[in-house]
């Protein structure tokens, strides 16, 4: 599913940037290509024009005669050459510097005849473009230049553009190049990309299909619990409710069990979708941290356990209590679970300026080294869980996890194996 997801993203890269390229590259190309030929045709022209003004060498034809005084402009040299064709498309005249062949001189007033006015050809091996006019002369006459039209007659200006031509090829063979090489270079990118952010949806895709299996697999325990509990029950339908209070008793542990873990799936839900966390308040952390420590007094004489709080005098802050106080319950709840019997539990919070450090250590045999980097992950219970007892999930503090993170803080935890285990839950206070 993710490699057909990344080949997607790499084939919409790759279209959008060629496309791109492509726009870019061809713009380029024509704005070169126009400017050009414009120049080109500009050229073109001004060799017309000054032709049309020029006088003999050029035997006139018809009984037109030449004035001596006729105005004499000279164009910038170009290589060109111009041919004066009768009506019957007879060369009559040829003005060229160039050494073409009259066969050459001839194919080229052919084509540029059977064409349009302007267009280009290829002749000698050189590229040309060309543009037909009328045939006209300038003379003087009473004092002024007077350009007369010649009737049947035409002239055709050739002009050489195999430089600017070579010029547009070889661009066109550079942005070519520049283009396959840049687009090899945006595909190796492209896919490195591709792969970089596609990994992390990934993972969180194979953690979320983790997580719905655990946790189909811990809620099938409490549906099992219920379902066997009712058969009986129902096998023995004439019995009284009283005599049938074993199954009944069994049937409300499931039922606990469920609640309770629907409820620590909801929260994680909850808190996951990113819902408001509610109003800050000002609250006195430590007396949190008391009422919590004292509501599990009972399991702490149960295991015989020796409870050590060390509070900060002044721990008024401003925030979340609920939260807060979830997070260090479920701290709390691990150390008199995971102590061992006749251990000891230390509870100590300390405040900087800004940030309260909780910390909460117990004794006991102590979370293994490559246990401890999953501890955090839903529904992941060490060895050592066993001492939880049945109705634990591995929940608890990946949802202290996730709630100390809204808050802006973060736990960690160190353990030395048959020593000290420490979790500590640092948080900002405003
Ligand atoms: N103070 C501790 N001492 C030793 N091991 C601990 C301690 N706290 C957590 N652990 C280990 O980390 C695991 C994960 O803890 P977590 O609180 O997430 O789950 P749990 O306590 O097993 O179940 P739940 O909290 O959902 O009832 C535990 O199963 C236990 O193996
Ligand atoms: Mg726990």
């Amino acid at each position: 599913m993710f490699k057909k997801l990344r080949r997607k993203v790499l084939v919409l890269n790759l279209t959008v940037t060629t496309g791109v390229l492509l726009i870019a590259f061809s713009a380029v190309y024509l704005a070169t290509m126009g400017m050009i030929n414009a120049d080109n045709l500009e050229r073109l022209d001004r060799v017309a024009s000054s032709f049309q003004l020029r006088p003999p060498p050029l035997p006139l034809p018809g009984d037109m005669e030449y004035d001596e005084t006729t105005t004499i402009l000279t164009a910038d040299y170009v290589p060109s050459f111009v041919l004066v064709i009768d009506e019957r498309r007879t060369i009559t005249g040829v003005d060229s510097v160039l050494g073409l062949t009259p066969a050459e001189y001839r194919e080229a007033a052919e084509i540029a005849l059977d064409g349009a006015t302007t267009g280009g050809l290829v002749l000698s091996g050189r590229t040309w473009v060309y543009k037909v006019d009328p045939f006209m002369v300038a003379r003087i006459s009473g004092g002024r230049i007077i350009h007369e039209t010649v009737p049947g007659y035409s002239q055709i200006v050739f002009l050489d553009v195999t430089d600017s031509a070579k010029t547009l090829r070889s661009m066109l063979t550079t942005l070519l190049l520049v283009g396959i090489a840049m687009l090899v270079i945006i595909y190796c990118i492209s896919y490195y990309l591709a792969k970089r952010s596609i990994e992390p949806v990934a993972q969180a895709w194979d953690k979320q299909r983790q997580f719905v299996a655990d946790a189909s697999h811990e809620l099938r325990t409490p549906l099992t619990i219920m379902t066997t509990n009712y058969s009986v029950l129902v096998a023995n339908r004439d019995e009284t409710v009283e005599s049938q209070s074993e199954w009944l008793e069994n049937m409300k542990v499931g039922m606990d069990r469920m609640s309770r873990l629907t409820t620590s799936l909801l929260s994680l839900a909850r808190l996951e979708s990113g819902a408001p966390l509610g109003e800050k308040q000002s609250f006195d952390f430590g007396v949190t941290v008391s009422r919590i420590i004292s509501s599990m007094e009972v399991s702490a004489q149960a295991k015989a356990l020796t409870i050590v709080v060390d509070l900060e005098p002044e721990l008024v802050i401003d925030g979340y209590e609920d939260l807060t106080s979830q997070v260090f319950a479920a701290l709390y709840d691990n150390a008199i679970k995971y102590v061992n019997d006749a251990g000891t539990i230390e509870v100590a919070v300390t405040r900087t300026k800004k940030l309260v450090s909780c910390a909460v250590r117990n004794t006991g045999p102590g979370i293994a080294e490559a246990d401890l980097p999953q501890i955090f992950d839903r529904f992941y219970r060490a060895d050592n869980a066993r001492m939880g007892g049945d109705s634990s999930y591995g929940l608890g503090l990946a949802i202290a996890q996730t709630i100390a993170g809204e808050l802006g803080g973060k736990i960690t935890a160190q353990s030395s194996e048959n020593d000290l285990t420490e979790f500590v839950f640092t948080f900002e206070t405003a």
